[in-house]
């Protein structure tokens, strides 16, 4: 049998060198746990980034799967099927909005969502209405326009020239978007939680002041919801995690992927009716977009995290291990800052991010880095308490034992 370290370096052979590799190859998993090639355990708060919602092989997945890859896979899109029809009416029933896109991952969702928000703006404001707002520090995804309005572009000149009339105001400052705003504007994108930029989340008094600012001036606002969505800020959606006064404010469109699928491949595009509705026959689509095993493991996934009890959870969790963490910073000092929302958790600490990620690694936890230097924890949305106590006393003892 072919060992770890051969998987490894003719992995790093035969396949485009996009991430830098792991020490270890990853096996399979159980509930929140992966195990790798050698037999190792470690206790998943990475998920995937922020993916594997409802742990790994959970077991209502593994039927819909099974039952759902026997009874039909894929056909051709412009058919209605009821597993999509089932998965577009919980996201209608329990949201704010009316209609649903399927694409296949988060950057198609980002995609979906620019061309129909430019679309919409194109017939509704002007015809050189197509202009973006973006934030410092925003992460939408890697295809063209994804990238465009992603801060990394700033540092890939490499694959310029990316989209024209995109602006990066401050994350938290509205003044910084008003300045931007002219009136070429169509949309303002903006996550939630800035996931890979560093775990930051939007404060709810900024997020009122965007959707003012989008009233007042006839622009689309587009949460990006592909890391923060879903359940994990201990709401359906993350924009219902952020209220004035019990307000909730809602953005125009969403996008949605990573934990909708629980691992499975699949993402949306959700909109209010006339932002969704300037999408029309022949300007968007997609082969596999919607295709009945994706629509049906999405609403099982979705199903559970709607189910009783389930977001409590999430948020009983996020309390517990927010908590804990808190008490290890006092005791140790070697953590400077604990931040986000939910079970998307970022955490600061003395040592390098590297260093600190292959300790843990060691010591059995996975988890990933966000920002520069910032320890991101994402376990399974069903993580059991005794799992997360597990897991801060892993990372007391790690940061223990570093020097
Ligand atoms: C906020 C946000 N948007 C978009 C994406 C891109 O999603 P995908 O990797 O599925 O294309 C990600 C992925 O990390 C994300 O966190």
């Amino acid at each position: 049998m072919t060992n770890a370290n051969d998987i490894i370096k003719q992995s790093e052979e035969i396949l485009v060198n996009t991430y830098n590799s792991q020490p270890v190859v990853m096996d399979h998993g159980q509930g929140s746990y992966a195990y790798d090639s050698e037999g190792k355990k470690y206790l998943d708060f990475a998920a995937g980034i922020a993916v594997a919602s409802l742990g790994h092989a959970h077991p209502k997945m593994l039927e819909t799967i099974n039952k759902q890859a026997a009874r039909m896979m894929t056909c051709q899109a412009s058919y209605a099927t009821a597993e999509k029809l089932e998965a577009a009416q919980i996201i209608v029933d329990n949201s704010c909005f009316d209609l649903v896109y399927f694409a296949n991952s988060g950057t198609e969702a980002v995609e979906a969502a620019l061309k129909c928000a430019r679309k919409w703006a194109y017939e509704n404001k002007s015809k050189s209405a197509n202009e973006i707002i973006t934030f410092k520090n925003a992460f939408h995804g890697r295809t063209y326009g994804s990238a465009s309005i992603t801060d990394k572009r700033r540092t890939q000149a490499f694959f310029e020239p990316y989209l024209d009339g995109v602006h990066f105001a401050e994350f938290n400052d509205s003044a910084s978007v008003n300045s931007l705003i002219n009136d070429n504007t169509a949309a303002i994108i903006v996550e939630p939680v800035q996931g890979e930029g560093g775990l930051e989340p939007a404060n709810a008094f900024f997020l009122a002041e965007l959707r003012k600012l989008c009233d007042k001036n006839n622009i689309c606002l587009i949460f990006d919801e592909i890391q923060a969505g879903m359940g994990r800020l201990g709401t359906f959606f993350a924009y219902q995690a952020f209220n004035i006064d019990g307000t909730i404010i809602e953005p125009d469109i969403a996008c949605i992927a990573k934990g909708m699928g629980g691992g499975f491949p699949v993402g949306a595009m959700v909109a209010k009716k006339p932002y969704g509705a300037a999408i029309t026959v022949g300007t968007h689509g997609t082969t596999y977009g919607g295709n009945p095993l994706a629509c049906a493991v999405a609403a099982t996934v979705m199903g559970e995290i709607l189910s009783d009890g389930f977001l409590d959870h999430v948020n009983k969790v996020s309390s517990y291990l927010v908590d804990g963490l808190q008490k290890i910073q006092a005791a140790s000092g070697k953590i400077t800052d604990i931040r986000g929302k939910g079970l998307m958790i970022g955490i600061d600490t003395i040592f390098d991010i590297k260093e600190l990620l292959r300790a843990l690694q060691d010591n059995g936890l996975m988890a990933t880095q966000a920002g520069k230097a910032t320890l991101r924890l994402t376990p399974p949305l069903n993580v059991t308490m005794e799992d997360a106590q597990q897991a801060l006393i892993t990372i007391n003892k790690t940061l223990n034992e570093m020097k």
